[in-house]
């Protein structure tokens, strides 16, 4: 796989640093499909990346970095993400968008910590709330006030990733993907509820199974009849039920699957 890297944009523009890595000696190429990503043919260690102590870029899988794309959270939006960490993602949205109103949510709360080294490696995330909590227990968590915008990048089973991480086949058996499946349903189900009438909650998940994703999906559209799939573009993946897929390799990112959820707006 090649070595994928995000650019913070708080920082430099792509074009500058793809500079600091020429520089450097690093062969890097512009990705067209992402706006702040860049691929390394040849894997360097991070610390010969210029300025990555200082949060200048990240590694992230090209898929990972297209949440954002999908989720295009409008300027100052409020923003939830309810399984954030590390943290990647989140960091992500506010080095776009520093004004989002974000609050971050994930139930382990050692990983939770990495949420807050990554802000502060990143320099964002200061005025984000960061709390450790279930997010489909919504009376504990919820202030009542609706997001605008919900980003569910769900527990799964990571089969997507197997290019990097091949013990993933070894140690998932059938009965772990139905206990996924199912948690995935009620955060589905929970979120769904803390979102405004006309939001956007992006489901995605690093699995290319269906029983996580397109079957996930078709059976929320069943029981919600206020939710919508809005079409993602090819630059997503190939499509599969109106959502987007990608297999291990294809368009050079991991296996991912992401779909764009409107909540109907009130009459
Ligand atoms: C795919 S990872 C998230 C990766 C993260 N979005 C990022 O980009 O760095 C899924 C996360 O969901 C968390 N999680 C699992 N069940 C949860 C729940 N009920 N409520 C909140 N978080 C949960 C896990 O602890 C894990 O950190």
């Amino acid at each position: 796989a090649p070595m994928w890297l995000r650019v913070n944009r708080q920082q430099h523009s792509r074009e500058a640093y793809l500079d600091l890595l020429a520089e450097a000696g690093i062969e890097a190429i512009a990705e067209p499909l992402s706006a702040d990503a860049v691929r390394l043919p040849v894997a360097v260690p991070v610390n010969s990346l210029p300025g990555f102590a200082q949060g200048a870029v990240s590694v992230q899988d090209l898929s990972a970095q297209q949440v954002a794309d999908a989720l295009q959270a409008p300027l100052g939006a409020r923003v939830l993400d309810a399984c954030a960490a590390p943290g990647g993602k989140s960091a992500h949205l506010l080095e776009r968008d520093p004004s989002l109103q974000l609050l971050a949510l994930d139930v382990d709360a050692r990983r939770l910590q990495r949420i807050r080294e990554t802000f502060a490696r990143t320099g964002v995330g200061a005025q984000a709330q960061v709390l450790a909590v279930d997010a489909t227990d919504t009376t504990v968590w919820w202030d009542g006030k609706p997001f605008d915008a919900v980003l569910l990048d769900a527990p799964c089973s990571a089969t997507g990733i197997i290019r990097r991480q091949p013990d993933v086949l070894l140690h998932r058996r059938a009965e772990d993907i139905v206990a996924l499946a199912a948690l995935q349903a009620r955060l589905l189900d929970a979120l769904w509820t803390v979102l405004r009438p006309g939001g956007v909650l992006l489901y995605s998940t690093c699995s290319i199974l269906r029983q996580e994703n397109g079957q996930q999906v078709a059976d929320f559209l069943v029981r919600t009849p206020d939710a919508q799939v809005q079409a993602l573009p090819d630059a997503f993946g190939h499509e599969v039920a109106g959502n987007r897929q990608r297999l291990p390799g294809e368009q050079g990112g991991d296996g991912f699957f992401y779909a764009r959820l409107v909540k109907a707006a009130q009459d």
